[in-house]
């Protein structure tokens, strides 16, 4: 194996020592860069660019072309597991995603398969080694899944939704068949990550994208039990390496002191907390990974700076902090605005990491 030439996102997830503050973007490979746009329109589909490795690996290295990012993550995408289970998943145009055969019955749930990472998911574990190979050791990969009430929410609704009138009616009106689906996708869930880990990924995340439509005590029986389910069944080491564990609830800022229990390495943060108030609450039991409003990169450069600064003043002195956004870049930033950002957070941490 190459050794790791730039380690710094894998230290601050230990919270160990590093010179500068490492970033990286959810969403960094995406539709706000032209040459995604190009990769994506030469593979027809959403799903064919997923599917292939080469054009995935691709797609996965076009951001670090550009920005002097600290980690990859591999191009693919959460409901990889469900289409995989068999619910038939397309991306109609300007619609996001939709599943020909949502889950909506106990005979349902009964019914569905867990994949096997290498078989039905093949070309995931693929793109990872291609990407591995491809990346040379220049900064280590984050491989990834949704959280199993996320993935629950887009099963069970079959598409984004507003008012969760299907899921939460299940969670409601029949939690044992919620737990049992939440049971099937949390196995489904720790083989492709682990899978992930052997097939070259160096560091795991979960996105748990709608927990915070949850109330306080259904979020942890039926969010955040699960994903601390999957943690203590992850590989936690790769190439003599701990494989860091980032737990990222959107909206879960009220909750991430029960989340820093969960046994993760890291927690992501979106733009609703301070995060002086999360370090304070999270007591440096984790590390935080967050949390600049994305839409921060709509501003000019200068005032991209100032949050930024605010930002990393925030977090304080000391190792633990992951810069990102505090969700995805949006499709219409400018991407010299996200040049700023990356190298905002190189220049203007080191001092926060002195002595
Ligand atoms: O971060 C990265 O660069 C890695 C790739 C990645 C994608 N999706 C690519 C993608 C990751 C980590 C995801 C995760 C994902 N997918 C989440 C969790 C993170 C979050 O944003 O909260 C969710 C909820 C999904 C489900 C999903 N996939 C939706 C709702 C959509 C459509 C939304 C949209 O922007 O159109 C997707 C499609 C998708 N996944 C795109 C990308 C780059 C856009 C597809 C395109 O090119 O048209």
């Amino acid at each position: 194996m190459t050794t790791l030439k730039n380690d710094r996102y894998l230290r601050a997830a230990l919270r160990q020592p590093v010179d500068c503050t490492p970033v990286w973007m959810m969403r960094q490979a995406g539709r706000y860069l032209p040459e995604y746009k190009a990769t994506r329109e030469q593979a027809g589909s959403f799903m064919s660019l997923c599917s292939n490795p080469d054009l995935a690996c691709e797609v996965t290295l076009q951001p670090l072309r550009r920005f002097p990012l600290d980690a990859a993550i591999l191009f693919s995408d959460i409901l990889t597991v469900p289409d995989a289970m068999g619910l038939g998943l397309s991306f109609a145009a300007g619609e996001g995603p939709q599943f020909a055969r949502p889950v909506r019955s106990e005979a349902d749930i009964r019914q569905l398969p867990i994949p096997d990472p290498e078989t039905e998911l093949r070309y995931v574990m693929d793109a990872v080694r291609t990407i591995r190979r491809e990346l040379s050791g220049r900064v280590p990969l984050i491989g990834f899944c949704g959280s199993p009430w996320t993935i629950a929410t887009y099963m069970v609704e079959g598409s984004g939704s507003k008012e969760y009138a299907h899921v939460k009616g299940m969670l409601y009106g029949n939690p044992e068949a919620m737990h049992a689906l939440l049971a099937k996708i949390t196995e489904a869930s720790i083989q492709y990550l682990n899978a992930q880990v052997a097939a070259g990924a160096q560091a795991l995340m979960i996105f748990d994208t709608w927990g915070g439509v949850l109330t306080p005590s259904s979020y942890q029986e039926f969010s955040l039990a699960y994903m601390a389910k999957m943690v203590a069944n992850l590989t936690r080491e790769a190439d003599g390496r701990r494989v860091p564990v980032t737990l990222f609830t959107k909206g879960g800022g009220a909750w991430l002191d029960k989340m820093a229990e969960s046994g993760c390495d890291v927690l992501g943060v979106d733009w609703t907390c301070d995060l002086r108030d999360a370090r304070a609450r999270t007591q440096n039991k984790v590390a935080l990974q967050g949390n600049l409003d994305p839409s921060v990169l709509y501003a000019p450069p200068e005032k991209i700076r100032e949050h930024v600064g605010a930002m990393l003043a925030s977090y304080g002195q000391g190792p633990g902090h992951i810069a990102n956004l505090g969700h995805g870049i949006h499709q219409f930033v400018n991407p010299e605005h996200a040049a700023v950002f990356v190298d905002a957070v190189h220049e203007m941490s080191r001092g926060y990491h002195q002595g």
